[in-house]
């Protein structure tokens, strides 16, 4: 049987979320900065320290630049928008590891009154998708072992945990290059 979180995700760029709100998919850009300052800024201590491993408030300026320099296959971000106030409410990324160029590693976040709805599910479903287009090999992730709802959801997106110990834990998902359909060596 299909979940909502199933059929949601292949909606593309509008999802529905489990609680029957909709929310607006886009590729997060520059002119977002003083939203997801803001959007940072409203985060209960305990997301911000799940996603950043640290609880304050605010984000210097050189964070910042850094979380909105995206938009190539180094680094891309999507965005969730609450088409009600026009606020942003989850960003999903990766970034491209330096030490391994085939992999990109990614993290997610998504507002405190928006989680438990899908929404991470369907967002990360469609980053896997970029990264596939990006061409990469593998996404990982690496959490903390108590994040039950962020290893959830990993395990249902087709992440598999690597060999580690201790308190963060390593997630994979190895990505086949996409399969070209092809008619005697003809795209279809
Ligand atoms: C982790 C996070 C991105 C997940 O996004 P989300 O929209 O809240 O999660 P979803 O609604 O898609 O649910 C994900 C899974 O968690 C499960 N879940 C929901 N509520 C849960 C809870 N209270 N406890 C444990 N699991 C829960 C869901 O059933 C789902 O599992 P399934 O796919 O097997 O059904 C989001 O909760 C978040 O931003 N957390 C704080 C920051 C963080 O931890 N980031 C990840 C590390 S970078």
């Amino acid at each position: 049987m299909q979940t909502s979180q199933q059929s949601s995700a292949r909606v593309g760029r509008q999802v529905e979320l489990s609680d029957q709100r909709v929310v607006d998919i886009r590729p997060l850009e520059r002119r977002d900065r003083e939203g997801l300052a803001d959007a940072i800024g409203r985060l209960s201590p305990q997301t911000r320290y799940l996603r950043f491993a640290n609880a304050k408030p605010h984000m210097s300026s050189r964070e910042l630049d850094f979380l909105v320099d995206v938009g190539r296959r180094e680094h891309r971000a999507l965005l969730a928008v609450d088409p009600a106030t026009g606020w942003g409410v989850a960003v999903v990324r990766y970034v491209q590891l330096q030490t391994e160029p085939a992999v990109a590693e990614i993290a997610a976040t998504v507002s405190d009154d928006w989680q438990g709805l899908g929404l991470g599910t369907a967002m990360v479903v469609q980053l896997i998708e970029q990264a596939r287009d990006d061409g990469f090999s593998a996404l990982r992730a690496s959490v903390l072992a108590s994040n039950k709802r962020s290893i959830a959801m990993l395990l249902h997106t087709g992440f598999a945990p690597l060999p580690s110990r201790g308190t963060l834990r390593e997630y994979e998902l190895p990505l086949q290059p996409r399969r070209r359909n092809t008619l005697n060596g003809y795209p279809a």
